[in-house]
């Protein structure tokens, strides 16, 4: 049995990721500050003896250093996790996800801790020119500070790995679902749908192609790789083999929810900056190691669905 850190422990894929090291009968420190995570998303890990909670904050660095004491290995999920607004908070960014990537390092090299596994984005392609996109696709051209600031990430964590003989699992997802999900266009929508069923204003033309992962495949595959992966910097993009329209999400929506609103589009082939109107992610490589996706994407939004209608507190929730 190990003893992991999880950074980011009470948001939706952290706290996922918890339930099932803990299952598997690891020892866990989990890490948060509760800007987008929820306390309740932690009552199981809580019951669990071997789950250990430090409240702080990553950008931290201290607290960090104490809290990652005699761990073997760190997953860093704790992220500004959203691609929208990020030219609201220019610095916002830049702070969460490569300054905080940076202290993670640093605590992870105090103490003497040489595995990572991270959380980025299949945002870091900006708007790739090889759809499906291969982790190892022309360089890509930034389109948002969310990738930029992941894509950082990954830079100071490769260096890491060559500087100070570090290993890494570098995750690119797609938007993942699943139970726990809190933001994202199936949340953005429910809200909408249930304040007025009539209507359903949607940002762009609703023809973006998206592709999507359900949570639990996505852990399948980042504990996998972390078993498995042999390279020093091991990159794995993770989703489904396939895609969808906005438009085809909506109708899965309105179909789970019983409702059918007029949609009110924005217009255009964009709904925001950095909303790439296709992704769609090429994970050969992830799948070389065994790993298979046991569920699709309509799955995964109707799961999705029945989560939010079942847990609507979510939408309250702070904290
Ligand atoms: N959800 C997706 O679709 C998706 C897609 C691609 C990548 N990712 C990445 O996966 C990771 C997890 O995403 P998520 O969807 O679970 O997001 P989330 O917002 O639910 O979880 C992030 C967690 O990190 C915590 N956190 C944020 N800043 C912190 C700080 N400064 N100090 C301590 N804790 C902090 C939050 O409170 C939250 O619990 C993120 O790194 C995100 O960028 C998510």
């Amino acid at each position: 049995m190990s003893r992991y850190v999880v950074t980011g422990c009470a948001g939706f894929i952290g706290s996922t990721l918890v339930d099932r090291l803990l299952v598997d009968g690891h020892f866990v420190t989990g890490v948060d500050n509760f800007s987008t995570g929820l306390r309740r998303f932690l009552e199981s890990a809580h019951k669990n003896p071997n789950f250990e909670f430090i409240e702080t904050d990553v950008l931290n660095v201290d607290a960090l250093k104490d809290a990652f004491a005699s761990a073997e290995a760190v997953f860093h999920l704790s992220a500004n996790a959203d691609v929208r607004f990020g030219t609201d908070h220019p610095g916002r960014d830049l702070e969460q996800n490569t300054i905080a990537t940076f202290n993670v390092l640093e605590a992870m090299r105090h103490n003497g801790i040489k595995k990572i596994a991270f959380s980025s984005t299949g945002s870091v392609y900006g708007e790739a020119p090889v759809v499906p996109t291969p982790e190892n696709g022309p360089f890509p051209v930034q389109t948002s500070l969310y990738g930029a600031s992941k894509a950082a990430g990954e830079g100071l964590i490769s260096a890491y790995c060559e500087g100070f003989d570090f290993q890494a699992c570098i995750f690119r997802f797609v938007s993942i679902l699943g139970e726990r999900y809190t933001h994202g266009h199936v949340f953005d929508f429910y809200q909408k749908l249930k304040a007025d069923p009539s209507r359903l204003p949607v940002l762009g033309n609703g023809k973006q192609r998206k592709s999507y992962l359900y949570v639990q495949d996505c852990i399948d595959a980042i504990l996998l790789a972390m078993d498995k992966a042999q390279e020093k910097v091991n990159i794995f993009n993770l989703g489904v083999n396939g895609y969808c329209e906005v438009n085809d999400s909506i109708g899965w929506i309105c179909e789970a929810l019983g409702v059918k609103p007029a949609l009110e589009y924005s217009g255009g082939d964009r709904g925001w900056i950095g909303d790439n109107p296709f992704i769609f992610l090429d994970t050969t490589r992830i799948q070389a190691l065994g790993w298979k996706p046991k569920y699709g994407i309509r799955e995964g939004v109707i799961k999705t669905v029945e989560f939010l209608r079942a847990n609507e507190w979510v939408f309250g929730e702070r904290g």
